[in-house]
């Protein structure tokens, strides 16, 4: 099959850019010395899981059971949740899962500690724990470093079938650091050293060798990169590997075209302009309805016409990726392979 076969909008991943990213990241993870995660909430595939643990990553993230659960049945064994897992329902299964392959999950209370080893012995399973730690962002996490010990402490001594791992921080930036050194250091000083130190995110994944706590490293979306991180200067057009391929519907001005996706295909996530479209640089997608792509090409030298097939890099490439069924795979114009994105949709 072709590029041109494909009916919109679809997802199109450049497989030959996919797998340089995948490099690029490992190579310099290998050069440090840091171990890499990397997080499948990007692509919810697991064909690229074993490509991302074929390159050399250690294992796998994902934030939630079900996409956990995607994953092991496609036989990778190594997963960390870095999510507080709450809830008997969940803990039941989370027990299951643990029978099957080496997890790792995060807690950042004592009393989400506690159920965990509550259900996990009544199960019989184990797992491996790692403190959350609180970061700018201001989600969850523990927010002070005493508190991290003595939580640190409860696992490690205290509550059985839990497993001491170390701590998880995200995102390990500049504004951050501080607090995960101060944290780092309480707990070897306490005799409670930290077997890994989790860090992540994307802006600064080439620059998590400088801070000398962080052993491994979280990525999701360098495998694909997005218009959010091209704007933001932390990656690159050249290299951003998904784009929702569209058809222009309409043209009711000659300032103004419809594509054929709107926010039930790249989501409204970020601000206007809502993606880039690569045959038209000049493009704004200014606007969008649920099925609808509101692009203003008042600024394109040459106009896209009713039924031209364009392909648009979106904002923010996770939460696109989790709207569509299916991913294909091309190199060049040759569609070389056509992906159930298994774990999509999958928010329990
Ligand atoms: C817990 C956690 N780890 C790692 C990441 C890294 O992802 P990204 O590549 O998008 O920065 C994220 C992003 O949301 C996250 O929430």
């Amino acid at each position: 099959m072709h590029l041109v076969d494909l009916d919109t909008p679809s997802l199109v991943l450049d497989l030959d850019r996919v797998e340089a990213n995948i490099a690029r990241l490992q190579a310099y993870c290998d050069a440090h010395g840091l171990a890499l995660r990397p997080h499948i909430k990007t692509h919810k595939l697991p064909v690229l899981a074993h490509k991302q643990i074929r390159a050399g990553a250690v294992g796998i993230a994902c934030q939630k059971l079900g996409e956990a659960e995607v994953m092991i049945a496609a036989g990778i064994q190594d997963i960390m949740l870095p999510y507080n897992i709450v809830g008997r329902a969940k803990l039941e299964r989370l027990a299951r899962l643990a029978r099957l392959a080496r997890i790792s999950v995060s807690v950042d209370a004592e009393v989400t500690a506690a159920a965990l080893s509550d259900v996990l012995s009544a199960e019989g399973a184990t797992v491996e724990v790692f403190i959350e730690l609180a970061s700018t962002i201001e989600r969850a996490g523990v927010t002070q470093v005493e508190e991290v010990v003595r939580l640190a402490r409860l696992i490690a001594d205290d509550l059985p079938s839990l497993v001491w791992r170390g701590v998880l921080m995200y995102p390990t930036n500049a504004a951050n650091v501080g607090y995960l050194d101060a944290v780092c250091r309480a707990l070897e000083a306490a005799g409670l050293r930290a077997p890994v130190v989790s860090g992540g995110g994307s802006p600064t994944m080439f620059k998590q060798h400088e801070n000398p706590w962080v052993t491994e490293v979280r990525i999701g979306t360098y495998i694909f990169e997005d218009m959010t991180g091209v704007r933001g200067g932390y990656f690159n057009l050249d290299d951003c590997a998904a784009t929702l391929l569209c058809t222009v519907v309409s043209a009711p001005t000659p300032d103004r075209i419809i594509l054929d996706g709107g926010s039930k295909t790249f989501t409204l996530e970020g601000t206007a302009p809502y993606g880039h479209l690569v045959e038209f640089p000049q493009a704004r997608i200014y606007a969008m309805n649920e099925e609808h792509g509101y692009v203003n090409v008042a600024e394109c030298p040459v106009k896209p016409h009713i039924g031209d097939r364009v392909r648009v890099i979106p904002n923010h490439v996770c939460a696109a990726v989790n709207l569509h069924n299916t991913a294909y795979g091309v190199r060049g114009d040759y569609v070389e392979a056509v992906w159930p994105i298994a774990a999509r949709g999958l928010v329990q």
